[in-house]
């Protein structure tokens, strides 16, 4: 497989990092001024960053500094940013017209786009969809529909799960920071222990520890720990993101369709962050033949446009009758042409497979780069959705504060995020048609920025 840029990449993007002045430069600062006096503070913005214009995996800020982009945009921008195929469907579809009026009307794109994701569902098992505007939407749907097809109303998520800042796609998240100030919750949702191995709940080993996470959900929470029996549903990210790019054994997730199944709760993955190619798979679960009963999809699906969805078993979601769900920009016009487009891309252009493969390399080079620096803990991940855990000693594993490496990066040209419970992780999660020659350079400019910490730190080998 040719690893080199797209042809359709625009000639500043491939030069990226190419910085011109020093970041906030003063139309940055303008807009950033401007924002402050009139946008909420709630964003949790990391840089003093502006967007002007992205090109394949390269964005450019209001000043004409380009950045080598490691995020993705939180894994959204899959097939690149501005990819022209995603850019040509908005713009016809907008001519044609915006709003689609999914609640009064049919919709052909609507149509085609939910028999892709039948098509492509794991298993082939998942024919029928209903479309949001984010992966929040998507996983209030899958709540609501699990608990009508049950007539359960309690839930099972995972310590260090993400599932999005509303009702009770909060109430399943599982960091108290998150939730500070938002309560109550709804009851009836319980937590049990990811298998975070790097840091083991149970201070075990994996393969000896036999996946005591999984044994203590099933004869501690489910028969001893609160729930009444009326379980609707189990709600698993089949590749942990916020809580740290933290991938299960194998093991995993045939063990939980295991267990749902003996005790007759729907299975729900979460792939709003995990799926459509990011870890080297169409879907998480295809990685270990999991078929969900549901499946929650968001982020990449949109291509840059807002969409989330379910995608689910015929049978759980035929028990919704017209009327039991709806959302008014549900089936949008815009968002089911952009989306098209960027799942067709990624599905022809073998977007997994690239990502597959540029993985491996990645998770080489990274772990090279912590054979020599020792506040690199931990490297784990699948295909472009890598963490890189940091830490103040490796015995110890104390996690080390990472702003100051995440500045120094920006500074260099680099757009790195975080993610985990003590956010002491960097994602390595570009755009999947980034080149192997750019995620080597970024990887080095990362090492660069690891060194001068180190060095500030006293510690340098
Ligand atoms: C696994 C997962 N689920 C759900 C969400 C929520 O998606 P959104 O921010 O589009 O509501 C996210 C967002 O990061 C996520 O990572």
């Amino acid at each position: 497989m040719d690893m080199s840029l797209p042809d359709w990449v625009e000639s500043w993007a491939r030069n990226a990092p190419d910085l011109k002045v020093p970041p906030p430069g003063p139309k940055s600062k303008e807009i950033i001024a401007k924002d402050r006096l009139y946008v909420s503070d709630a964003y949790d913005r990391l840089f003093q960053f502006t967007m002007k214009k992205a090109s394949g995996s390269a964005v450019m800020d209001a000043d004409g500094n380009v950045y080598l982009d490691f995020s993705s945009g939180i894994s959204v921008m899959n097939a690149g940013w501005s990819n022209p195929r995603v850019t040509a469907a908005i713009q016809e579809q907008a001519a044609d017209l915006a709003h689609s009026m999914a609640n009064d009307a049919y919709f052909d794109k609507e149509a085609e786009f939910a028999e892709l994701l039948a098509r492509i569902s794991p298993g082939g098992a998942l024919q029928s969809s209903f479309f949001g505007n984010s992966g929040a939407e998507g996983v209030e749907a899958a709540v609501k529909l699990s608990r009508y097809y049950t007539k359960g109303s309690e839930h099972i998520a995972f310590m260090g799960s993400y599932h999005g800042r509303v009702g009770n796609a909060l109430a399943i998240t599982s960091r108290v920071k998150l939730k500070y100030g938002h309560g109550p919750f709804p009851p009836g949702v319980f937590f049990a222990p990811y298998p975070y191995c790097y840091r083991c709940w149970f201070k075990q080993e994996y393969p000896a520890c036999d996946l005591l996470c999984v044994d203590y959900l099933q004869n501690a929470i489910l028969n001893f720990g609160g729930p009444s029996g009326s379980v609707a549903s189990l709600i698993v990210e089949p590749l942990q993101g916020e809580g740290g790019y933290i991938v299960p054994p194998k093991e995993f997730m045939p063990r939980l369709r295991r267990l749902c199944d003996d005790r007759g709760v729907l299975l729900v993955a979460d792939e709003v962050q995990c799926g459509l190619g990011r870890t080297g798979e169409t879907w998480e679960c295809d990685s270990t033949d999991t078929v969900p009963d549901i499946l929650i999809t968001g982020k990449a699906l949109g291509g840059g446009v807002p969409l989330g969805a379910i995608v689910a078993k015929k049978e759980v979601m035929s028990a919704w009758r017209p009327g039991s769900h709806s959302s008014t920009f549900g089936g949008n016009g815009l968002s089911m042409a952009s989306g098209l487009a960027h799942v067709n891309e990624i599905l022809d252009e073998k977007l997994a497979e690239r990502s597959r493969i540029l993985g491996i390399h990645a998770l080489k080079r990274l772990n090279e780069v912590k054979e020599n620096h020792d506040i690199i803990g931990d490297v784990r991940g699948k295909g472009l959705m890598i963490g890189v855990e940091m830490v103040k000693n490796r015995d110890t594993k104390d996690p080390l504060l990472v702003p100051e490496i995440q500045g120094l990066m920006w500074r260099k040209g680099l757009l790195m995020i975080t993610s985990g419970m003590h956010g002491n992780v960097f994602r390595i999660a570009p755009p999947l048609i980034i080149s192997q020659d750019q995620l080597d350079l970024g990887i080095n400019l990362f090492e660069k920025a690891v060194e001068e910490t180190e060095k500030r730190m006293g510690i340098l080998r």
